[in-house]
This record gives structure tokens, sequence and C-alpha cells, in this order.
């Protein structure tokens, strides 16, 4: 904890914390300069500028061009610059690094479920990795929750119906408070954690732990990994009856798919990221890929958030078929 006098901040953490706490306290100084300096003026002119028998009436003044470019050009360079900082800081928040390991996070009133790649879960607890980039792909069963890491200085809100993200960089072994930072019903205030930042090996080894008690996420699933999950549920649901690699195919070939670009019906052209393969389970057409037709069902009900971070996590694992210079976005 660092006292400054006015405010008590959280220890930090990340790679992001040193920018965050430069920009704020930069900030917090522009305040104090201006609030100290205007307040100084006023009361200097007061006494200066008071009213005495020798002086009754005011002066007429003329305006003056030069003071009026000067109050308009520096306070226009300083807001300027504050928004220049501010969303450099911003954009690189919301951009993970391509190396970034991706974590699942679900919230629900009132807890943080957590899923790793490798299969481990866990409520309420964060473990990562000391040194390494790590993505949170993130949304809720429910209502709005925010999940925010003061000591990372990360605030993202975990929105039901879509997939937000974020990411951090740790810097510091340790153990970090997790809250939910918007109001989500009665027991918003106790929708807390705890983010526990381990040197790489000791991450390894945690995530070779498996899920030792049966709680959380996996349990009924013992320690399948999102992709080994996502594969039982895409044949449990039939979903290679559309999406297979062959002749009289009617639903497009999932291979290589994320991460590429779809032409739609329409002529849009849009990213196939996580979350428009979400989409595309959820409501399939609301986005119909150019070529096909809007056959397939919904999938809304039949599939929790859970299932669908499955079935997005094994679509990433699947490879283009042979012979196909990318995924086939048009028809057979
Ligand atoms: Cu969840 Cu507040």
């Amino acid at each position: 904890m660092l006292f400054t006098g006015f405010f008590i901040f959280p220890k930090s953490a990340s790679t992001f914390a040193g920018e965050v706490d430069a920009f704020y306290f930069f900030m917090w100084a522009l305040t104090l300069f201006f609030a100290i300096g205007i307040a100084a003026t006023v009361i200097a002119f007061i006494i200066r500028y008071r009213r005495s028998d020798e002086n009754p009436a005011g002066a007429d003044i003329e305006g003056s061009l030069q003071l009026e470019i000067m109050w308009t050009a520096i306070p226009f360079a300083i807001a300027m610059g504050i928004f220049a900082w501010s969303a450099s800081i911003f954009v690189n928040m919301q951009r993970p690094p391509d190396n970034a390991m991706e974590i699942f996070v679900v919230g629900k009133q009132w807890m943080w479920k957590i899923q790793h790649m490798e299969g481990r879960s866990e409520i309420n607890q964060l473990h990562v990795p000391l040194g390494k980039p790590v993505k949170l792909t993130m949304t809720s069963e429910d209502v709005i929750h925010s999940f925010y890491v003061p000591a990372f200085r990360i605030k993202a809100d975990v929105v039901p119906g879509r997939y937000n993200t974020t990411w951090f960089e740790a810097t510091k072994t340790g153990t970090y408070h997790l809250f939910c930072t918007e109001y989500c019903g009665t027991n918003h205030s106790r929708m807390i954690g705890q983010v526990v930042v381990m040197e790489q090996a000791a991450y390894q080894d945690w995530l070779a732990e498996g899920n030792t008690n049966a709680t959380g996420i996996g349990a009924s699933l013992a320690n399948l990994s999102p992709a080994a999950r996502g594969e039982a549920l895409f044949t449990e649901h039939g979903c290679k009856t559309c999406h297979f690699d062959g002749p009289g195919r009617v639903g497009p070939l999932l291979g290589g798919l994320p991460g590429s670009t779809v032409k739609l019906e329409g002529g849009d052209v849009v990213a196939a990221d996580s979350r428009y393969l979400r989409e595309s389970i959820l409501n399939p057409r609301a986005r119909v890929v150019e070529g096909y037709e809007p056959l397939m069902p919904t999938f809304a009900g039949r599939v929790s958030e859970e299932d669908v971070m499955s079935l997005v996590a094994y679509i990433k694992t699947l490879s283009p078929p042979p012979g196909a210079e990318a995924h086939t976005t048009t028809a057979p």
C-alpha cells in the first residue's frame, strides 16, 4: 500500500500498473495545479482590485487577441495530450498480444468461474503464471458483472450474451484481490476472490494437480480440457451432420476458421473471432456465410455458456482440411 495523503493505492503487479499510475498522477497533479492556480489568482485579484474610494468604477477593458489565443491553445493542447496518452493506454489494454494464453471466465450470481485450457477449473480464484500475458475471455450467465483486479489496474464488464476480453501480464508473485465491481444483486459485495500469481514452473505443477476437489465447472467432467469437452459436445449435438469434410456438406467447414475472415450473405465481411463463433452457435441466422442456406437451428437454451466456450475452444483446434488453401467459406 502506498499512502499518498489523499488516496490509498493498491500494490501494483502488472505491466499496466506503471503506465496507469503515471497517467493517474499526472491528472492528479494537473488538477491540483489548476485548482491552486485559479484559487490563488481569484484571491489575489480580490485583494488587488477591491473597490476603493479612489477607483469607484471598473475600467472598461477591451478584448485581447493574444490572451484569447493563449487560453484556447494551451487547454486544447493539454486536452489533446490527455486524450492521446489515455487512448494509447486504453488501446494497449484492449489488444492482447498474439502469444497470450487464454483463460475462460464466467460470472454468475454470485461467483467467478474460471476455466483453464489445460482442464483445471476453479471458483473465485484465478491462478496465473508470472511474466506471461494472459487473455481473459469473459461472459456472464445472468446479469452484468465486472471483473476488477486493482493490483493489475484492469477492470472489464462481464456481460451476458457476449464475450468481453481483457488481458494482463503479472510482474510480481503473490495474492491479489479480485472484485466484482458492477452491482449485481444481493450478494454483489461478496462476489470477491483472489488472483494468485505463481512462478511459471509452480503454475505448471498447479495445473498438473488437476481438479483435486470435486467442485467447479469441471466437477462432473474431471479434468477434461475445454477443447476435449467441446469435441464431445460437437459429437453429442450432431454438429458433424452438417460440418463434415466431404461431398454433400451443407454447413461451412470449421477447420482454420477461427482467426480468418468470412464473407456473409449480403456481402459483409466479418472476422471469425470467438464472438462470431459464439453468435453462430446461439443465433446462427444472424450472420449467414455466403453461399449457405440458413438451415442451422439455434442452440440457445440447449448449451450453457461453458459449453459454448468449450465448442469454441474445440473449433480452434481444428486444422484446415488438406488441400484447402484456407478454410472454405463458400459452398462446395
Ligand atoms: Cu457480480 Cu457484482
